[in-house]
């Protein structure tokens, strides 16, 4: 069975609704237009709505046709990144430095698409929860709803996530067992030695030197610490220091992110980083300060979920159109949050041959409205269809 014709019905008005979304990007937290937006319509469809979850959050509930207790969750993400957007089109973003880069106006309207559909059919038993999620970028907002109540106030059994991919053709779904995307975590190390003239190196400890080698060997803890065969991801992204030519600076400050797929490995690189960037320092006569910060846990989709996820999948778009053998991606994501209290199950929509997310030059592909609305749709009468 491929897209609900009900869906494809009304894909001028998800696109008109996606558009506008792509037209007032907000960022985290900031979403209250398109949290205005997106509880409007759910009201309009008949839905009972709850806002403030995580200040700019919505949740819609929606009551199935035949009795039952039980309840599965959808999230969306709302919000917008800080990018100046390069498209030209008419529905490029209004508000300055701000753009929809990463699809989530398409991710909300695929929702609201499924939230229309399934509120004219309730086709199923028990309850929907649309969750409508602020600040997945950076902020972390999944964790601020789930602190505000989300699933206590919205119990569910399962809980489920989409995200486009560019690159993927449209009609094709991605989905694996395990993990999806990794962890994010932050760190900061300061290097204080003791300035000096340029010419006369002996008489200070120069942290710029001493940085060279700590941004060096962190790149060993990958390649001669973490197994083989695990994955993880060490990257210095920022290296601050010095004002002139001929003045050894006494700071420098090296900052930057890892990555890994699971707890163990991120213990390792945290370790291990911190072990490199001290003894260099002291070996060196300098001192070393250290920030490390976890962000994000790596994504983790449960088996069960995601063979119902990948059977609802293939009925959509056919089998041969699931991929199940992608490699997970070293990007992240809070939803993982969400996987980490509840099963569930997080898919890729191909979006085609757009830029690439967080580029200035991406959109979203609204060609898929109908097919990633036809996906959730289908997701509630299979799971809830007792
Ligand atoms: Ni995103």
């Amino acid at each position: 069975m491929p897209i609900i014709n009900r869906i494809a019905e009304f894909q001028a008005d998800m696109t008109a609704w996606r558009r506008d979304i792509h037209a007032h990007p907000e960022t985290a937290f900031e979403e209250h237009r398109t949290s205005e937006v997106i509880a409007a319509k759910l009201a309009e469809f008949g839905l009972e709505v709850h806002r403030g979850l995580a200040g700019t959050g919505v949740v819609g509930t929606l009551q199935g046709s035949r009795p039952g207790g039980r309840a599965i969750g959808l999230r969306a993400d709302i919000d917008a990144l800080h990018i100046h957007e390069k498209n030209e089109f008419e529905h490029a973003s209004r508000h300055e430095g701000r753009m929809h880069a990463c699809g989530h106006d398409g991710h909300t309207t695929m929702l609201l698409g499924a939230a229309r559909y399934l509120a004219e059919t309730r086709n199923f038993a028990g309850k929907v929860h649309f969750i409508f999620q602020p600040a997945e970028e950076n902020e972390g907002g999944a964790r601020r709803m789930i602190e505000d109540g989300l699933f206590s106030k919205f119990p569910v059994e399962a809980v489920f996530g989409m995200h486009n991919w560019p690159g993927l053709p449209p009609g094709t779904f991605a989905v694996r067992p395990g993990p999806m995307m990794a962890s994010f975590d932050i760190f900061e190390i300061g290097i204080t030695g003791k300035g000096a003239h340029a010419a006369m190196p002996h008489e200070g400890v120069d942290p710029v030197v001493i940085a060279a080698q700590v941004v060096g060997a962190l790149q060993t803890i990958v390649s001669r610490n973490a197994h083989p065969l695990e994955s993880a991801v060490v990257s210095v992204t920022q290296i601050h220091g010095g004002d002139t030519w001929n003045v050894i600076p006494d700071e420098v400050v090296l900052r930057g992110t890892t990555r890994a797929f699971k707890p163990e490995i991120q213990d390792l690189v945290e370790r291990r980083m911190r072990e490199i960037a001290e003894n260099i320092c002291a070996a060196h006569g300098a001192k070393m300060s250290w920030r490390y910060e976890r962000r994000y846990p790596p994504t983790i989709n449960t088996e069960r979920e995601t063979e119902t996820a990948a059977a609802v999948l293939a009925e959509i778009v056919g089998s041969e159109n699931v991929r199940r053998d992608v490699l997970p991606s070293m990007g992240s994501e809070d939803f993982a949050f969400m996987l980490q209290k509840k099963p569930g199950s997080y898919v890729w929509i191909g979006n085609g041959g757009s830029a690439n997310l967080h580029n200035p030059g991406y959109d979203f592909n609204d060609e898929i409205l109908p097919i990633g609305a036809s996906y959730w749709a289908r997701l509630v009468e299979r799971v809830l269809g007792g």
